[in-house]
């Protein structure tokens, strides 16, 4: 947010004092110190990389999943409570075959409702996890779950409304991979050679999750300063001389990564949230927003056994974050292995939409409270600091109706905005036309098929899709989990 409309917001309550109630005033107090700050961003505690790294149960039938309370050792022999979708945190990677459909027997044995929402899966609405469509204590519910879509990394998570962020930050998420021949045929790196990274910050008191958002904390988003890759705080992994394949998500509510490696080794791109792309793109970093996934290659072929390579957060120009650089994860070459595999030049198709195909283009105006800022936000203080078209979520109301099997252009505009939006629809996978303002250009997973988008303060970010044929009720939000259970997010209709 910007000082300069701070202090005439102050100039203006001081006229009318009357305008602003009191919990507004010390919130906006509340905020102005913070400002001053300079970063609302927790810094990251990098640790000590002790802890071997280790990876969630692969199912591919037979299952089942429980939301439940467990324990897990968070940090080094802490117990905490924690949630997860079978034993200790997280949930099992769920790996299918395209053309197949799952049926997914869900129990709710938490002391709250939930639900599950598949990230990136093109379901039918019913089985989209809205949050209208919430499990209560002690039920459960049977997900089918057809899947026709490209090969690629999706995911699962809660999503009641109002309470998804913490049910995110206490455990609830797990992969969704669906295989394809196309990418079978590949040949890309597979088994101890695949690696899937979920990357959480965690904040961490006692040994116990700490969710406890400040009003500053709903503005910008919850930041821990523990990081944790498949819930593991600070692990390494034992790698060969050889190519990896790693599959990460950004799960965390709120923090942005700049995903890269030490000593600058580079990487390849060859996916992104929707599968991969058509060619792979060589980068030095990478930027990952809440939601999104990116497929990248690494070779560890040139180093030599006992080398040790971090995967890193690099600093970056954004909003609130980026000031740090710290610390993901290690990876120690601990045995030398001669690796044929080569990079293919060509992965996949992916064929352009095209703005002459779209029937017609919505604005969706993102913001925060400062640039939101008028007359009847004192009357809902505490929720609905953030907008999209100038609406705060009711979960009845339809935001958006669309026609079955359209195709359109939909353009997220933070021109005016100071925050870091994720943008997400449900129910669709989209391509990017076009990021004005702020960047101004693409980064290399942009140029396939996304369900997410960062669209950082100052830009406008131009998105195209072809909506499905199926009916039904859906949302798109924003993926800072603060932000999406603050309100920011709005349900669309497919007639
Ligand atoms: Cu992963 Cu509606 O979100
Ligand atoms: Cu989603
Ligand atoms: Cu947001």
């Amino acid at each position: 947010m910007k000082r300069r409309e701070f202090v005439k917001l102050s100039g203006a309550a001081a006229a009318s004092a009357i305008m602003i109630p009191p919990t507004l005033q010390s919130c906006m107090d509340n905020m102005n110190m913070n400002m001053n700050m300079g970063s609302n961003a927790v810094p990251v505690k990098e640790g000590t990389f002790a802890t071997s790294l280790s990876f969630p149960t692969v199912m591919s039938s037979n299952f089942t999943m429980k939301a439940k309370g467990n324990t897990a050792s968070l940090l080094i022999n802490q117990n905490a409570s924690v949630f997860g979708y079978a034993d200790g945190i997280l949930g099992p990677t769920i790996k299918v075959d395209t053309g197949t459909t799952v049926a997914i027997p869900f129990q709710n044995l938490l002391s709250e409702e939930t639900n599950i929402h598949w990230h990136g899966l093109l379901v039918p609405a019913n089985m989209d996890g809205h949050p209208k469509d919430v499990i209560n204590s002690g039920g459960s519910f049977d997900f089918s779950l057809p899947i026709n879509q490209r090969a690629g990394t999706y995911w699962y998570h809660p999503h009641p409304h109002g309470k998804t962020a913490r049910q995110v930050f206490t455990g609830l998420a797990g992969f969704f991979i669906a295989n394809d021949a196309e990418e079978q045929a590949l040949n890309l790196p597979s088994g101890d050679r695949e690696l899937l990274l979920v990357i959480q910050d965690k904040r961490i008191e006692n040994g116990q999750l700490n969710y406890s958002p400040s009003m500053n904390e709903i503005m910008t988003g919850y930041t821990g300063e523990y990081i944790l890759v498949n819930g593991a705080y600070a692990p390494f992994h034992n790698v060969s001389t050889q190519y990896y394949r790693m599959r990460i998500l950004n799960g965390s509510t709120a923090r942005v990564y700049n995903i890269s490696l030490s000593d600058n080794l580079g990487f390849e791109v060859i996916g992104s949230d929707g599968g991969l792309l058509a060619q792979p793109v060589s980068v030095n970093s990478l930027l990952l927003g809440p939601g999104e996934r990116v497929d990248i290659l690494v070779s560890f072929k040139n180093l030599a056994v006992g080398k040790e390579i971090y995967l890193l957060s690099k600093t970056f120009d954004g909003g609130t974050q980026g000031q740090q650089e710290f610390k993901i994860m290690k990876f120690t070459v601990n045995q030398q292995v001669s690796d044929s595999f080569t990079t293919p030049s060509q992965l996949s198709m992916i064929t352009p939409l095209t703005e002459a195909s779209a029937s017609r283009t919505r604005s969706m105006k993102i913001k925060g409270m400062m640039e939101g800022m008028n007359g009847n936000m004192a009357g809902n203080m505490g929720s609905g600091m953030h907008t999209i078209n100038d609406k705060i979520y009711d979960l009845n109301r339809i935001d958006e109706t669309i026609d079955a099997g359209a195709t359109e252009i939909w353009d997220f505009d933070n021109s005016a905005g100071d925050e870091i939006h994720p943008m997400h629809i449900h129910g669709v996978q989209f391509q990017i036309l076009s990021r004005t303002g702020g960047r101004g250009s693409l980064i290399a997973s942009e140029r396939g098929w996304k369900d997410t988008v960062l669209v950082m303060p100052r830009e406008k970010v131009r998105v195209i899709m072809k909506f499905p044929q199926d009916k039904g009720v859906y949302v798109f939000h924003c993926h800072n989990l603060e932000h999406e259970d603050d309100g920011m997010m709005l349900n669309y209709e497919i007639v």
